[in-house]
């Protein structure tokens, strides 16, 4: 199929649309951001890019710390809400009635009513244009304990995340496969055996 060509633009999508918590117990605010990343595995580190406009950078600056929480899709509209008002008017909590919880290594909080956070402190602020990237490590992680198997394994597929794709909300659709799936050996149909022969059963 023909392709029309453009010039440049960061249409890249989907993207995960975050809550961004910053400040302390006190003061803390949410703003929604959908320019995030992971950066490197280990030490681990994420970046988000924010506006020098909105109230959360000059917060996030001045402390050196946010954290990450990652939206199901039961909180869309929340989310929507967090990156429409300011924190600099409304407070944010209050409004979406989301609850504060303490972080265990940053002193700004998490969101309660989401399955897991990431705690950020600030290694680096890149300004790129119109948004300056704040590079992280992730000095901690709070998970809800119903994502974890008997095994402790994350089973992240339970928490309903949610997708942001060139302006619209999207919920998470059917597992495609597995990382590496594609170079798994194919497992037999059920009751064949892998040279295809009927497994017989006594
Ligand atoms: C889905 C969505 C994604 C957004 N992503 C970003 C982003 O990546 N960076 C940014 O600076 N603003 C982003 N915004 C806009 C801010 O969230 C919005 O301006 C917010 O009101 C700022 O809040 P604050 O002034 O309390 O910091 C996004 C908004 C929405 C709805």
């Amino acid at each position: 199929m023909a392709k029309i060509h453009w010039k440049g633009s960061s249409l890249l999508a989907p993207v995960p649309p975050v809550m961004v918590t910053c400040g302390d117990m006190e003061n803390a605010n949410i703003i929604t951001v959908a320019w995030a990343g992971i950066i490197n595995t280990h030490p681990p580190r994420v970046s988000i890019s924010v506006r020098p406009t909105r109230h959360s950078y000059g917060i996030i600056r001045e402390r050196g710390e946010f954290a990450i929480n990652l939206t199901p899709a039961s909180l869309v509209r929340e989310c929507d809400y967090c990156g429409i008002y300011t924190g600099a008017k409304v407070d944010k909590f209050a409004k979406t009635g989301l609850h504060k919880e303490p972080a265990q290594v940053v002193a700004c909080p998490i969101i309660a009513e989401c399955p897991l956070a990431l705690e950020c402190r600030v290694l680096d602020i890149l300004p790129q244009g119109t948004h300056d990237l704040f590079l992280a490590e992730v000095v901690g992680v709070d998970v809800e304990d119903s994502l974890l198997d008997e095994n402790g394994r994350l089973c992240l597929e339970r928490a309903g995340l949610m997708a942001f794709a060139h302006g619209e909300y999207f919920s998470l659709g059917d597992k495609l496969g597995g990382f590496g799936f594609s170079a798994a050996k194919k497992k037999p149909p059920q009751g064949k055996r892998a040279d295809g022969r009927q497994i017989r059963r006594k």
